[in-house]
């Protein structure tokens, strides 16, 4: 009897666990999405996030052709690896890698390089905000 209550204690427990995690990754993208807003971003749109993602730029210093896609492959739920480095990058999907987007400064400091890299400028908030809602209608 006593270990029965022990497990459903448990099993209660990792429930709540869990709920709380996924509660925080939404929590994070939510903010995130309000901040885009007041920095001028109007409705946010998952189908210009998907083509963004692939849509292919000429790096000025390689002359080569780069998308997000490059790195993180064009299905969010793949593990991606970095062109120039080979290191493995864990899928975006938040439902294979639940530690995605969970960190407001890491997501922003990423956009920051990654836009950067790929696309030689930074991203707009608007831009942000629609491939925040891709990621999260696509995990
Ligand atoms: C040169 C390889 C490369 C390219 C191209 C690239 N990324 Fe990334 N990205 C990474 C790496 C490395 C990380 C950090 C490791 C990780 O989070 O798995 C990362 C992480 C991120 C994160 C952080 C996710 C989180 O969980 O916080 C976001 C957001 C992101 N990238 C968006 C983009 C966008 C948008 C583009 C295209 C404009 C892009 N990336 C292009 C390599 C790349």
């Amino acid at each position: 009897m006593k270990s029965l209550i022990i497990l459903i204690g448990f099993i209660i427990f990792i429930s709540l666990a869990v709920s709380q995690t996924a509660f925080a990754a939404n929590n994070t993208v939510t903010m995130l999405l309000e901040k885009y807003q007041s920095e001028g971003a109007h409705q946010f749109d998952a189908n210009k996030g998907k083509s963004m993602w692939q849509e292919q730029h000429i790096q000025k210093k390689t002359g080569k052709s780069v998308s997000c896609s490059t790195c993180h492959t064009s299905d969010l739920r793949k593990t991606g690896s970095h062109i120039r480095t080979g290191k493995l990058i864990e899928a975006m999907s938040a439902n294979i890698n639940p530690e995605r987007f969970q960190d407001a400064k890491k997501i922003e400091k990423w956009f920051k390089r990654n836009c950067k890299w790929t696309w030689g400028r930074e991203c707009s908030a608007q831009e942000k905000g629609d491939f925040l809602t891709f990621f999260n209608l696509n995990k």
